[in-house]
């Protein structure tokens, strides 16, 4: 097999932009019909993530996308960890990358640039919720200084099996 040397484009980050939500929903759906790293079955209409963009703008939390000629390839985001006041120094973020652009550190770059995000913002704690069978993204969030921490066992379902969930976390 050929091994592409060239160089990568850096990926340009962003907030995301009304006119981006259908390419995140093209990413996100792909995700949700072919991976257990996003806990839910069926396809999301435009409507769920413009909807989803909205509300975490409103709240003052960011959606980033990556840009990569043009295209949006991947998006990251963080909201609420758990919705109880006294949680409110500790989010939850989420990061996709476009199925051909995995492995060329965009997902990496996402997380990287949340964390001063989350800094300005006051947070305190970043958690990453993933899937256990998704040693590519604990990888890269272990890359990243996230450290493994809990371990919830067989507490989603999907594809006609249990599925462990992983949390990670990295202090700001
Ligand atoms: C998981 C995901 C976000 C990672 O983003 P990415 O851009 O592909 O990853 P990066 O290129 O930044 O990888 C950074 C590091 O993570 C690790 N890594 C990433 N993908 C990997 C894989 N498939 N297998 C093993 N390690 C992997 C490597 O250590 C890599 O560093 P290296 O390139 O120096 O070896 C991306 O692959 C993706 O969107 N996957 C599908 C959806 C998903 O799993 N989302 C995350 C839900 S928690």
């Amino acid at each position: 097999m050929a091994i592409d040397d060239s160089p990568q484009p850096v990926p340009a980050i962003r907030d995301a932009r009304l006119e981006d939500i259908p390419a995140i929903v093209a990413i996100y759906n792909e995700v949700i019909a072919n991976t257990t790293a996003v806990y839910r079955e069926a396809a999301v209409p435009s409507s769920e993530r413009e909807a989803w963009w909205r509300e975490r703008c409103s709240r003052g939390f960011p959606v980033l996308v990556a840009v990569v000629g043009g295209e949006v390839v991947a998006f990251a985001s963080f909201g609420d960890f758990r919705a109880w006041p006294c949680y409110r120094h500790t989010v939850e973020h989420s990061v996709h990358v476009r199925a051909d652009r995995r492995g060329r550190g965009i997902g990496s770059a996402l997380v990287r640039a949340l964390v001063p995000i989350a800094a300005s913002l006051g947070k305190h704690v970043l958690i990453a919720g993933v899937d256990a069978e998704n040693g590519g993204s604990i990888a890269m969030h272990q890359k990243l200084g996230f450290e493994r921490v809990a371990h919830l066992r067989e507490v989603g379902r999907k594809f006609d099996r249990w599925l462990d969930l992983v949390f990670l976390q990295r202090t700001v």
